[in-house]
């Protein structure tokens, strides 16, 4: 395999930027954050996609030829980007999606016009539930899968009251309906809640102050990106760690930029798909390839753009060529990579795979990750799902 891109990219890939795309290459449009909020996630999610091509590429007889646009973190710049990939760059498949916001507004293009699209972040559940498609495979999370269990087991440790705070967009307020109707069922109590305007929040302390007035036993969140660094950071600051526990979804204290909040995360307790320090040889043979190329540790974003491209090879392996029969091959993937075992559920097209609780603690070189509790990886419900065939030309 050689692969070749038609905007510049940076860093690594950049190197294999030699050429223009010819009719049997396999033209795949990156669609990814470069810009905003997300920006940090949208790189992260490209090198570990750059990494997993060489690294599960090289035996592969196609020329891959990447078409690099940037979706911002806006739906409706999503939208023109996806359809430029689609309509003038006559893609084969899509990858990328950072925001649920995004994958929400360009799903009934990617539909309509019968294109796979790998979703290497974006959780937004009605893509694998209500809206699923043929041709949406994840292998990145569901907002609810991330969650869920995680309602379960605060309960489970005996935590009694929380209040939860999240940004105001798809992502967050689904991400905190599923950890209220888990953490309900099991007989938790949600005494409070608030949802911060997104991308235009820069003071979270009147949340905070709300949250600590309302007397619960913890505070659970969703936060990401700069946005999790600003909230960690506010949290810290307010002094709230005492009386005020605080828990959420993983990606407040992302390994990407956990080491940006410092000690301030030391202590914060949330779960996700995936920790550097998780113990296998898959994991090992991972971070010790990433770090090699980046000079850095991988995060759950870097894994999920790795797996995309696992996730892509072997489709193309199959001999699937065009747009068809890389949906069909896409949806029958399945391997044991650096989060443990993955298969797609032809139910959803969404993943399955297992959740990690960790706490994030103070490390002799910088913050790091000890993992508390391995969840059985469960398929979400169908959640609306009736998925229709693929289309056969
Ligand atoms: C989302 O919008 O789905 C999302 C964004 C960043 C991290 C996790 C989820």
């Amino acid at each position: 395999m050689k692969f070749t891109c038609t905007a510049a990219l940076t860093g690594l890939a950049s190197l294999f930027c030699t050429q223009m795309a010819a009719a049997d290459d396999i033209d795949v449009g990156v669609l990814l954050p470069f810009s905003g909020v997300y920006a940090a996630l949208g790189n992260e999610i490209e090198a570990g996609f750059t990494l997993g091509l060489e690294t599960f590429g090289s035996d592969l007889d196609v020329e891959i030829v990447l078409h690099r646009e940037d979706t911002e973190v806006t739906p409706a710049t999503g939208l023109t980007r996806a359809r430029r990939l689609i309509l003038q760059d006559d893609v084969d498949v899509m990858v990328g999606i950072v925001s649920s916001g995004v994958l929400g507004a360009i799903r009934d293009i990617v539909h309509g016009a019968e294109v796979p699209l790998i979703v290497a972040n974006a959780g937004n559940d009605e893509a694998t539930g209500a809206d699923c498609s043929p041709y949406i495979t994840r292998v990145s999370f569901s907002n609810s899968q991330v969650n869920r269990p995680m309602g379960t087991w605060m309960a489970d440790q005996g935590i009694g009251t929380v209040y939860t705070l999240a940004p105001d967009y798809a992502a967050g307020r689904q991400m905190i309906d599923a950890f209220t109707a888990a953490y309900t069922a099991a007989g938790g109590t949600v005494v409070g809640s608030d949802f911060t305007p997104f991308q235009q929040t820069q003071d979270f302390g009147p949340y905070i102050a709300q949250a600590q007035a309302s007397g619960a036993e913890a505070l659970y969140v969703f936060y990401a990106g700069g946005e999790a660094i600003s909230f960690v950071n506010q949290y810290d600051s307010f002094g709230a760690a005492e009386g005020l526990p605080l828990y959420g979804s993983g990606f407040l204290t992302s390994q990407l930029y956990v080491n940006a909040e410092g000690e301030s995360a030391d202590g914060i307790v949330t779960a996700l798909h995936y920790v550097p320090t998780i113990d296998s040889p898959e994991n090992a043979a991972f971070v010790e390839a990433f770090q090699a190329a980046n000079d850095r540790l991988p995060s759950e974003f870097a894994v999920q753009g790795y797996d995309a491209a696992r996730a892509l090879i072997e489709a193309l392996s199959t001999g699937a060529n065009d747009r068809e029969s890389i949906a069909t091959a896409l949806r029958q993937v399945s391997f044991t990579g650096p989060r443990g075992l993955l298969s797609i559920d032809p139910v959803t097209n969404n993943l399955i795979q297992p959740i990690y609780v960790y706490e994030t603690v103070t490390g002799t070189d910088g913050m790091t990750q000890t993992v508390l509790a391995e969840l059985p990886a469960e398929a979400d419900p169908a959640n609306g799902c009736a998925m229709p065939s693929v289309v056969s030309n």
